[in-house]
């Protein structure tokens, strides 16, 4: 299984990336705790991006790219499965990873989106910020973040809407309750993916499931 998380800050990319890795017994590539960790060991590397992550910034595309390129080549060497969270973040990265992923014969399968209000994510942020220490939970950085996704980030929705390979999860739920959602869906899917080229796959919109079943 290969997925790529598309979503918002606060969103869940790393709540439910690390559930879809344990399932699937897969690598998490999460592109933002790489970035923390050299920063963290004052790397290099982490002394250069410290302060665009301060500022909730984009790193410069190629650093991340290098960065999620090593990891893919790993994850090759142990089974070619991945769920890659935090990237890509723009079209240049999005057109950049397919071209990483088409040399190893990794593609993603799906582009999980987390839907999410905003006020539901600030809210989450600061409860986040009051219990640990991310430099970037501050209340300026946090709408700061926000704005870059909403700007920049969530245009290539549709990049992967066009490639058939979007599934749209209302991420507004309960954890657990957004978790089962994603993985009935990435396990209904699972037995298709060899035999469904992506020119003939279509998106997935699962955000009213909660509500047809009386949740909403
Ligand atoms: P990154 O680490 O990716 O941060 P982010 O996108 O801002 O997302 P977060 O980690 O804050 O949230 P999340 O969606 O993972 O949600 P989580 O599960 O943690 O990136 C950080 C920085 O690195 C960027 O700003 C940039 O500078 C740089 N960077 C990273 N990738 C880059 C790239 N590709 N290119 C350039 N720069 C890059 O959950 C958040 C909180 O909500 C938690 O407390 C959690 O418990 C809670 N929560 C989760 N789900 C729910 C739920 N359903 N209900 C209630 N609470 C929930």
């Amino acid at each position: 299984m290969r997925v790529l998380l598309v979503a918002p800050p606060g969103a869940g990319k790393g709540t439910q990336g690390a559930v879809i890795a344990a399932h699937f017994n897969i690598p998490h590539i999460a592109t933002g705790e790489l970035l923390r960790d050299h920063v963290a060991r004052q790397t290099e590397l982490g002394l250069l991006v410290r302060q665009h992550l301060d500022r909730g910034d984009l790193v410069p595309d190629e650093i991340v790219l290098d960065m999620v390129a090593e990891a893919m080549i790993a994850a090759k060497e142990g089974g070619g499965g991945y769920v890659l969270d935090g990237m890509p973040r723009n079209l240049t990265q999005a057109q950049a990873l397919y071209r990483i992923a088409r040399t190893l014969d990794m593609t993603a399968d799906v582009a999980l989106h987390l839907q999410a209000d905003d006020d539901e994510l600030i809210r989450r942020l600061l409860a986040r910020a009051a219990l640990e220490h991310r430099a970037d939970d501050t209340e300026d950085v946090i709408r700061r973040r926000l704005a870059l996704y909403h700007e920049i980030t969530h245009p290539i929705i549709d990049w992967y809407a066009g490639r058939g390979i979007l599934v749209s999860v209302d991420a507004m739920q309960p954890v657990e309750r957004v978790a089962r959602q994603i993985l009935t869906a990435l396990e209904a899917m699972r037995p298709l993916l060899d035999h469904v080229p992506e020119h003939l796959r279509r998106p997935v919109d699962l955000t009213g499931l909660g509500a047809a079943f009386g949740d909403g």
